[in-house]
């Protein structure tokens, strides 16, 4: 399964209730595996990304060259205004981003401003804390798995790892309307796809800020979670699961 391919992308196109032709924002779209989606079921969606790197859009823009339906992808910072009119478009998605703003509640109130009323906003976010890691031992295994939770990583100017528990009341108080709340979790008995993408950032995110002196874990304890996790994939006993939370909103009509 490829990264665009991932259920959560789906779910956040099924839950926009985007209409032929309509006009779709994502906030912080990284690489652009939710707008791909939405550019895969619906040829004729405007699609509009913002991402603060540059490094991302760019590469957003390669993915989504060819969509039909035209793709505008802009650096820009989400913790200031954002680059539209009021009531301009017809849904706005956000995967995995609010944790990175010291203010979501402001990025929340631009969006209920360029939402068209009635427009549709669904906002998803893993809750980091709801990890399960089948592999180290288990106070190594809390320890390492909570040390992610927490960390802010370099790239980050803010960092809030159990923000999904909170989305709902979140958008609760907002000037958007909740219609719904989804839990996904995602789960695999094997090291591979998702999974190991995330082993792979816990381990990466873990081991960075110890060697730069930032988290409780040594750089050996993650490497040794690391080795247990490789471990029990190899004996058969490797399991993992994650939830994220899905908040569906709609604008004031
Ligand atoms: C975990 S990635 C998720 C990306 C994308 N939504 C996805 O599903 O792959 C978080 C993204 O938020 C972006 N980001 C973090 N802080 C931001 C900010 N203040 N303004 C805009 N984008 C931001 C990062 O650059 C990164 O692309």
């Amino acid at each position: 399964m490829s990264e665009t391919d991932e259920a959560i992308h789906e779910l956040l196109v099924d839950s926009a209730q985007l209409s032929p032709g309509g006009r779709v924002a994502d906030l912080g779209c990284g690489r652009g595996p939710t707008l791909a989606a939405f550019a895969r079921r619906l040829p004729s969606a405007r699609l509009i990304g913002f991402d603060v790197s540059t490094a991302d859009v760019e590469a957003a823009r390669t993915l989504l060259a060819d969509h039909p339906g035209g793709a505008e992808l802009r650096v820009t910072d989400l913790s200031g205004p954002l680059p539209l009119a009021d009531d301009s478009v017809d849904a706005v998605v956000s995967y995995n981003v609010l944790e990175c703003l010291a203010d979501p509640a402001a990025l929340l109130r631009e969006v209920a401003r360029v939402l068209r009323p009635g427009g549709r906003a669904v906002v998803a976010h893993v809750d980091f804390d709801s990890l399960m890691v089948a592999g180290a031992p288990r106070e190594l295994d809390r320890r390492v798995c909570h040390a992610f939770t927490d960390d802010q990583q370099p790239w980050m100017a803010h960092a809030d790892g159990r923000i999904g528990r909170k989305l709902p009341g979140l958008l609760g108080a907002s000037p958007l309307v909740v219609e719904g709340v989804v839990p996904l979790v995602t789960t695999s008995t094997v090291l591979e796809g998702h999974a190991a993408r995330r082993i792979g950032h816990i381990r990466e995110a873990v081991s960075g800020a110890a060697a730069t002196g930032r988290g409780p874990v040594s750089a050996q304890e993650v490497a040794d979670w690391d080795a247990g996790v490789r471990l029990a994939a190899a004996e058969g006993r490797f399991f993992f699961a994650e939830t994220a939370v899905t908040v569906i909103a709609r604008a004031v009509a």
